[in-house]
């Protein structure tokens, strides 16, 4: 086992050091974008001022015959851009396939200083993380890098959410994670072929009635990802990294998008990813803390000022507790509000 006081200090000499926070910024969508496309180049600028993550995806969904062209594209892109508050990640080939070295080698050396994050693919263990801890603290030195690149693992594969925890504590390099449904789908063999999101199959059925056995009985839909974002969520949080939904594929359902998304807001997951454009406001809205509950929140920590104690407010009592729950709204709500002016109005900010 590594000393903990090895733990903050860089793997590689002249590397930079490694962070003990992570940065909370603004991270409702994780924007994806082709780099190998011209068309979707172009729209860059564009795309950027309107969300608080834009990746350059190399991996699956991009052709093979595409990676090459889509790694010049990205690096291109960070080279040629101003990204202002917008965050710049990139997700790399997965560690097993032939471009993944190329990929580091090329992103970090040429454009390492303005990618904030790598998001690696197919993690399995904290192994996965260790090789790529200590490339990624090489590459830096070699740059010349001042900031230290984070990592964003995807959780999709039966053994990586085994090992989640594992994963989550393997690197102070860690920022968070999301949950890839597709590829975890395929990796447990779940019998299910859509990307993210529920399933009509999966479900629990009230009893018969014992006065009309054989009439109809209510069913209820269950979600499929309960048990792994819950997993995720507290692998992610316990060690103060981020947790993220991943991919909803069906564009033509924004309603079951946003169902999804909410949920994972809910249980504590700070944004998703974004396919297509029409899935970027709907991620702004459920990522941002709903008006009403903000407004409710800060009634609370105004009418409990130190946090302590017990008072009843509207009738629903409030103590330390649920003080710190509104706490985490209102203070994900001024995060929003300081590049959101409509929302800074609507939060009374
Ligand atoms: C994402 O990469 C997924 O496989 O769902
Ligand atoms: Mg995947």
């Amino acid at each position: 086992m590594r000393s903990p006081r090895e733990f903050y200090r860089p793997l590689a000499l002249g590397a930079p050091l490694p962070l003990d926070n992570i940065p909370v910024r603004p991270s409702r969508m994780i924007h994806f974008f082709d780099p190998s496309n011209a068309k979707m180049r172009d729209k860059v600028p564009a795309i950027a001022a309107q969300v608080d993550i834009l990746l350059g995806n190399l991996e699956d969904a991009v052709a093979i015959d595409n990676k090459e062209a889509a790694r010049e594209g990205f690096i291109d892109v960070a080279r040629s851009n101003d990204f202002g508050d917008t965050q710049l990640w990139t997700r790399v080939n997965s560690l097993d396939s032939p471009w993944f070295l190329d990929d580091m080698l090329r992103i970090v050396g040429e454009v390492g200083e303005r990618v904030d994050v790598i998001m690696l693919p197919k993690v399995q263990g904290d192994w996965d993380i260790f090789y790529a801890d200590q490339l990624l603290a090489q590459l830096e030195a070699k740059a010349g890098l001042e900031r230290p690149i984070l990592l964003h693992c995807i959780l999709e594969t039966a053994l990586g959410v085994a090992n989640v925890d594992a994963i989550a504590q393997a690197s102070p390099r860690i920022q968070g994670m999301s949950l890839g449904p597709a590829d975890l789908a395929a990796s447990r063999r779940m019998k299910t072929t859509r990307i993210g999101g529920g399933h009509p199959g999966y479900l629990v059925r009230n009893d018969p009635d014992e006065h009309n056995p054989e009439g109809p009985r209510a069913t209820y839909q269950q979600d499929l990802w309960h048990y792994t974002m819950a997993r995720m969520v507290d692998a992610c949080v316990s060690v103060g990294a981020l947790p993220f939904y991943g991919p909803f594929g069906a564009i033509d359902d924004p309603v079951g998008c946003e169902d999804q998304f909410r949920n994972a807001f809910l249980m504590g997951c700070v944004g998703a990813w974004s396919l297509h454009p029409s899935q970027i406001s709907i991620a702004q809205r459920v990522f941002s803390p709903p008006v009403e509950e903000v407004l409710w929140a800060r009634r609370v920590l105004e009418a409990l000022p130190d946090g302590s104690g017990a008072i009843m407010v509207d009738g629903k009592m409030q103590d330390d507790a649920s003080w710190k729950q509104c706490k985490v709204m209102v203070d994900l709500a001024r995060l929003i509000a300081e590049q959101d002016a409509d929302r800074k109005r609507a939060y009374g900010f």
